[in-house]
């Protein structure tokens, strides 16, 4: 069957050690005025905040600092950032931090330029009828590839969900990639956002949606992975892992055009709904969804067997029936095979994650078998 594809990726990507001191050269085209959205206190720490000021000012973009994005970001500080960047007259929008940040600067940008709440986009009462300001992503983990789509997913505690706002006009104008801001993630944070970038590489992969140009970047992305997770977890200070996990977080990030699968469809209720983390449901989910799957799609999962394994010589049908064993294998190495027990889920619980699939993740039709109630209980109660 001929394919069909619809893909947006960033318009602009710059990649390597050192580069954030570009950041101000690479904005003065895009903005006069960066509202620079920001989390924590992790870039103040590291100094990747003073580095990317002290760009901007040096080349003459005036800026003004949005700080406090949480980890799932709300709709509520999406609109906060929003009316900072309207009462600044901001022309340009700068995402600095992990996906978190990223996703929500993603959203500001775009909802700079249009009235109302964030939450009416996202529940879709509102449409998006015209691009945002300028939106320059700038990483600083291994995780979402937020800088790499069109993708924000957003809390909204009013609905009880994590939800993605998505379109065409959110890609980002530019990211820019330094491996060097992720040599200070910790041990756990690598591991965690390092197996999201995986998930996104293995579930576009399989996913129904798939075409060659995602198929691509997604394999790539889990050899890279498969290689450099490990030895980025073992020495942080290791500039080509850290490189690499980089590069493949973007390819991940970019391979999304192509859908994810029932991990994802699982992991955002059970972020909703139970507050687990995103990289800690993924890694809970994602072996079973291996198993589950792995006959739906025997030659893709065969070449995720061979990502961890490449040199095992075997038959496909066999290496795809080993591919959740090596993933669990995998996760073991890396120290970080989280269970959803641990979590305080439990059968009772499924009905409610369930529902909340229902609002959040139904439209999701891409997981290579039809991920219904039966399909996500099997999954559910294995990863417990
Ligand atoms: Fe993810």
């Amino acid at each position: 069957m001929a394919c069909t594809m619809d893909v947006t990726l960033t318009r602009r990507t710059v990649f390597g050690p050192g580069r954030l001191a570009e950041l101000g050269e690479l904005c003065r085209p895009l903005g006069e005025r960066a509202l620079i959205v920001i989390g924590g206190g992790s870039v103040k720490r590291t100094g990747a905040l003073d580095k990317a000021r002290r760009s901007l000012t040096d080349a003459g973009v005036e800026w003004v600092l949005f700080e406090g994005v949480e980890p799932d970001p709300s709709v509520d500080t999406t609109d906060r950032a929003v009316a900072m960047g309207k009462s600044e007259n901001c022309d340009l929008v700068i995402g600095l931090g992990g996906g978190s940040v990223m996703d929500c600067a993603k959203a500001v940008a775009l909802l700079i330029t249009h009235d109302g709440p964030t939450a009416d986009y996202q529940m879709d009462r509102r449409e998006v009828d015209r691009p945002g300001l300028p939106y320059v992503a700038v990483s600083t983990t291994s995780g979402t590839g937020s800088e790499a789509n069109r993708v924000a997913v957003l809390t909204n505690k009013e609905e009880r969900i994590k939800k993605a706002l998505l379109h065409p006009y959110m890609v980002p104008q530019l990211a820019l990639l330094d491996p060097e801001l992720t040599l200070s993630l910790p041990q756990y944070e690598t591991a965690y956002t390092g197996i999201d970038a995986l998930s996104h590489a293995a579930e576009s992969y399989v996913s129904l949606g798939a075409n060659p140009l995602t198929e691509a970047y997604g394999l790539r992305a889990l050899e890279l992975i498969a290689d450099a997770l490990p030895k980025a977890i073992r020495n942080p200070e290791d500039v080509d892992a850290r490189a690499d996990m980089a590069m493949a977080n973007y390819l991940g990030g970019a391979a999304l055009n192509g859908g994810v699968g029932a991990a994802h469809i699982l992991a955002h209720p059970l972020g909703a709904e139970f507050g687990i983390p995103h990289g800690t449901a993924i890694a809970a989910l994602l072996p079973q969804v291996f198993d589950a799957n792995c006959q739906a799609a025997p030659r893709k999962y065969a070449r995720i067997y061979r990502a961890f394994k490449p040199d095992v010589q075997v038959s496909d049908a066999e290496a795809a029936s080993r591919a959740g064993d090596a993933l669990r294998g995998f996760l073991s190495e890396i120290n970080f095979a989280p269970a959803l027990g641990e979590h305080d889920v439990d059968e009772g619980d499924f009905e409610k994650v369930y529902e909340g699939v229902q609002k959040s993740m139904a439209h999701v039709v891409t997981n290579p078998r039809p991920a219904g109630r039966e399909l996500l209980r099997e999954i559910l109660v294995a990863s417990l």
